[in-house]
């Protein structure tokens, strides 16, 4: 079983967030483990502070690396395979290759950051730095959050539809074709015919062109690493 441990000074965020839907679903079924520390648990501050502002002056303030590094020292389970991780608008950008990477870990820990940013020397701890897209959130939380989510849905019985995740794999690189349910007509807007024909050989070719065509249009980038 994946053990995620997620290191952050909002720890009721995390615990909360994962209980909802399918990431709640696979934690009572112990398909997978969360657990939220809350960092100033860490800290020898009698104000429980875990921030200082930073040398060389400047604005904001540093998140300090001390309770960051007693964190990560008494989470670390070192009978498993580790992957520890800082989330950060610096790291490596997130991707669903990543995401099935991170399947083959034991225990993922997932340290999220505040402020104007973290001391440097908390980077010789982990073994990444690891951002979810090229915008700069408040704090790491959201960035754990979809990072656990990202890999929780591919881990073995998690999805319960096992064929959705075998298409999503097959059609990597592509933008997925568009859906729909009942109705047939929705004020004036009808689901396209073919969808309704019952040619099962047709249904799939039309949704493999339209997943075509909508990467070709939108997102070229994908296009070019799906040929
Ligand atoms: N913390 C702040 N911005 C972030 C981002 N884009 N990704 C991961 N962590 C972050």
């Amino acid at each position: 079983m994946l053990q995620f441990d997620v290191i952050t000074i909002f720890p009721e965020l995390i615990q909360q967030a994962v209980s909802y839907g399918l990431l709640g679903k696979a934690c009572e079924q112990n398909l997978l483990a969360v657990q939220a520390h809350d960092l100033r648990a860490f800290t020898e501050d009698k104000h429980r502070r875990v921030d200082d502002q930073p040398y060389g002056g400047g604005p904001g303030m540093v998140l300090q690396v001390e309770p960051v590094v007693r964190a990560l020292e008494e989470i670390t389970d070192e009978t498993k395979k580790v992957r520890k991780i800082l989330l950060s608008p610096r790291g490596e950008v997130f991707s669903q290759v990543k995401a099935r990477d991170f399947t083959e870990y034991e225990q993922i820990i997932l340290i999220c950051g505040r402020y104007e940013g973290v001391d440097a020397r908390v980077l010789s701890y982990v073994d990444e730095e690891l951002s979810i897209g090229d915008y700069v959130l408040a704090g790491g939380e959201f960035a754990s959050l979809v990072t656990l989510d990202a890999v929780a849905r591919l881990l073995p019985g998690v999805v319960g539809d096992e064929a959705s995740l075998a298409e999503e794999s097959h059609s990597q690189n592509l933008l997925e074709y568009p859906h729909y349910t009942r109705p047939e007509v929705f004020r004036g807007q009808k689901v396209p015919d073919v969808l309704l024909s019952g040619h099962h050989q047709q249904i799939k070719e039309w949704r493999q062109a339209q997943a075509e065509g909508l990467t070709q249009e939108r997102r070229p980038d994908l296009w070019k690493k799906s040929r």
